[in-house]
């Protein structure tokens, strides 16, 4: 059967990183490396406090992962972690993916931390033992790249 991808999603995941920018507030300054396989979107606590990534595959137009999310034991409990989910998820809406992916060691209270932030459980990481990947529907308007029926 001949198969035709989705118009509506014919652009490249990514190519609206001015918006997604528009995402960070004052606290916090960024930097985009746009890499041959992946990009990525670094973000720092103006005064060194917290960062985090966010990056995605350039041949991947659905999906962004979050990683590197670390807050100075300092300033924990203060709402930062949740504000750098927060603000990497509206990033990975405004770079135009539908979901949002991230590992974490099963069964601690970081695995629960993010269920709470509405992640599910996907499969079981290979490379490393007793760590798990999570994602999260993070624009359900979005339009898939699956191919449909012409
Ligand atoms: C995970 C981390 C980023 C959270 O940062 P933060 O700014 O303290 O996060 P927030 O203030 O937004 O949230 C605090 C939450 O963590 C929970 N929490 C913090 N320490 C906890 C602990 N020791 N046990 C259980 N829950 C804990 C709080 O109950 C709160 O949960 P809730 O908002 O769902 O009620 C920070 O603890 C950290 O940098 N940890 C080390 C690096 C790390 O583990 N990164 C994640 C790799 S997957």
């Amino acid at each position: 059967m001949e198969q035709v991808v989705n118009k509506e999603i014919d652009f490249r995941l990514g190519d609206n990183i001015a918006l997604a920018l528009t995402c960070l507030d004052s606290r916090f300054i960024s930097h985009f490396y746009p890499g041959d396989l992946t990009s990525e979107i670094l973000i720092m606590e103006k005064h060194g406090n917290a960062f985090a990534r966010i990056y995605w595959y350039n041949d991947d137009n659905e999906t962004v992962y979050l990683d590197w999310l670390s807050v100075d034991p300092k300033f924990r409990e203060q709402g930062i972690g949740k504000d750098l989910q927060l603000i990497r998820e509206g990033m990975g809406v405004c770079l135009g993916a539908k979901t949002s992916c991230l590992w974490v060691n099963k069964d601690t209270w970081m695995h629960e931390w993010y269920k709470r932030r509405g992640y599910e459980d996907w499969f079981d990481r290979k490379e490393q033992e007793n760590t798990i990947w999570m994602r999260k529907v993070i624009n359900a308007d979005r339009q898939t790249s699956d191919p449909v029926p012409s």
